[in-house]
């Protein structure tokens, strides 16, 4: 029996036919079922960008076939990053892209991966032990084609913010300074901004982000909390900023482990509480992983299959995800033990389900699957539960952008196809920026039966943000079988239009692939103009509604 914790230390070291017809816009005055308030009094906090984030580890499939295909490839890209997927995540608003692990990140040495592409060593990647036998040498050795130039490149291409992963334990602190000098120094000021130079890159690249370690519990180095804050502590206390404030953010606990959070606040505020004021964000790691209702907590068995499940296994993983609010409230409350003012944010740069092997698309591609429709209601969920809360939560990236857990997009040679997932995205988009509101919701429960007994979990829930006189209410309808018709009341204001988009299938396991990319996609709806009192959502769905107040 082990756990992930002990999975990644050592590391180191059918059912379907759900018709759905149609679920119009209503303004009609049929009976409904629920009911959505969305408070225009109570605003929550500012939708950041940055909760619209992306995780690319170097890690199997993810950069080389992924994102990287190389300057000479068949596959059209541009600059050897593959076109398809920056045309796809143009429309996506991608924030922040946090690169290159993960795991990954505390065995790399940022210097294998600049200077001319034909001098670059060639390392094992980190991942090498876990690969298969026959998996392509390019998963288990590195050619580091794909280095800090090609993936602030990657960033500017997609309109994102580069999101760069230190290594902590396996190289000097002083090596996290020159990789700052070499991304941040001006023009010509330093050798290393020299060398930058030398492969086109003039000016600064400015990354302002920087992940000080990576679960650092574990596979980033084995320590205590305690001992983590002391090596954070001399990492940070001198680092060049080049005139840009850096945002630092310190390995943070996995799940519920309270004690991560409490004993590394406990030494850092040995010092005083300046140290608060350094740190940036605390990263909150959270895979929902467990579907095995209780049974075992051992980190292979407890684990489902991402396209073979039952309905007990749909809402399972719903129950496992909707976990992240406790985990935000929690490890916020400890926060506030130590930084009364909440200096510090929660950064979740790792989210999202982990099933067992088996739904590759590309066979050799590890920790690769395929999101169904159950992903995208999911994604949808959690997601709404960073917009509500702007406050605590400063960052999130869903892991892993594409070939990897929860992606939003699945590629290999010239083949690609955009998941659910991708899809949800999209749709969110429509929130960033604007202004969360407090939004409540009441629709009856989903019942089902959980290993002989009555079980049920909520079925609509959502987010509201308001962006000027736009209202955007995005909502989940958990509920594999049955619709919710809810009246929609806006307090403080009258709903003039609005138009719908709606994700959902017949079949809770549908999902994209190579062979049918366009399986599950968003349907838009009309627009109706004129009041609207009230929407169906679909069963096993995801909803975005934008709506024109007056
Ligand atoms: O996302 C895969 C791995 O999961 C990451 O490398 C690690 O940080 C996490 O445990």
């Amino acid at each position: 029996m082990i756990g992930r914790r002990e999975f990644l230390r050592n590391s180191v070291l059918g059912m379907g036919g759900v018709l759905i017809s149609k679920y119009p816009l209503a303004a009609s005055t049929t009976t409904t079922d629920s009911r959505i308030e969305i408070l225009l009094d109570e605003p929550l906090g500012v939708v950041s960008p940055n909760i619209y984030g992306h995780f690319a580890e170097n890690l199997s499939g993810v950069i080389y076939d992924g994102i990287w295909v190389g300057e000479n490839s068949k596959v059209p890209n541009i600059g050897g990053i593959r076109k398809q997927l920056v045309e796809e995540m143009r429309q996506i608003k991608p924030a922040v892209v946090h690169y290159p692990g993960g795991c990954f990140a505390d065995s790399y040495d940022w210097r294998d991966g600049v200077g001319p592409a034909s001098n670059r060593p060639r390392r094992t990647n980190f991942w090498e032990g876990d690969e298969p036998a026959g998996s392509p040498a390019r998963h288990k050795y590195d050619s580091n084609q794909f280095g800090t130039n090609e993936f602030v490149h990657f960033c500017r291409l997609i309109g994102s913010q580069p999101y760069l992963a230190a290594n902590l334990r396996s190289l000097p602190a002083e090596e996290f300074y020159r990789w700052v000098e070499y991304c941040n120094s001006p023009a010509g000021s330093t050798t290393l901004a020299e060398t930058r130079a030398a492969a086109g890159d003039a000016d600064p690249f400015q990354v302002r982000f920087w992940g000080v370690g990576n679960e650092s519990w574990g596979c980033g180095g084995n320590f205590t909390a305690q001992e983590y804050a002391v090596e954070f502590r001399r990492f940070t206390a001198w680092v060049p900023k080049y005139g840009m404030e850096l945002s630092l953010v310190a390995s943070g606990p996995s799940d519920d482990s309270y004690d991560w959070t409490r004993g590394f606040l406990e030494e850092i505020t040995r010092k005083g509480p300046d140290a608060l004021h350094s740190i940036f964000g605390l990263a909150l790691h959270y895979y929902s992983w467990n579907l095995s209702r209780g049974r075992t907590s051992d980190w292979d068995e407890g684990k489902g299959d991402a396209l073979k499940f039952e309905l007990v296994d749909w809402y399972e993983l719903l129950r496992q995800g909707e976990v992240m609010q406790s985990l935000i409230d929690g490890h916020w409350q400890v926060m506030g033990e130590f930084d009364r003012e909440h200096h510090i944010k929660l950064v979740v740069d790792e989210w999202g389900p982990w099933y067992r092997p088996g739904s590759e698309a590309t066979a050799s591609d590890i920790l690769e699957q395929t999101p169904t429709l159950r992903d995208a209601v999911f994604s949808g969920m959690t997601l709404d539960i960073f917009n509500q809360n702007p406050e605590k939560v400063a960052m999130a990236n869903c892991a892993q952008l594409i070939n990897c857990l929860n992606s939003l997009y699945l590629a290999h040679e010239d083949k690609f196809c955009v998941t659910p997932v991708g899809h949800v995205f999209k749709m969110y988009a429509a929130h960033q920026g604007g202004q969360s509101l407090r939004t409540v919701f009441s629709a009856p429960s989903a019942h089902y039966e959980r290993d002989g007994k009555a079980a049920s979990f909520w079925s609509l829930k959502g987010s509201a943000s308001l962006h000027e006189k736009q209202l955007v209410l995005t909502a989940v309808n958990s509920h594999v079988s049955e619709a919710r018709e809810a009246e929609i009341v806006v307090r403080g204001a009258t709903i003039q239009s609005a138009s719908a988009t709606v994700l959902t299938d017949r079949d809770i396991h549908a999902h994209n692939s190579f062979a049918e990319p366009d399986a599950v996609v968003p349907k838009d709806q009309p627009l109706v103009k004129g009041p609207l009192s009230k929407f169906v959502f679909p069963p096993a769905s995801v909803t975005k509604l934008v709506m024109s107040l007056s």
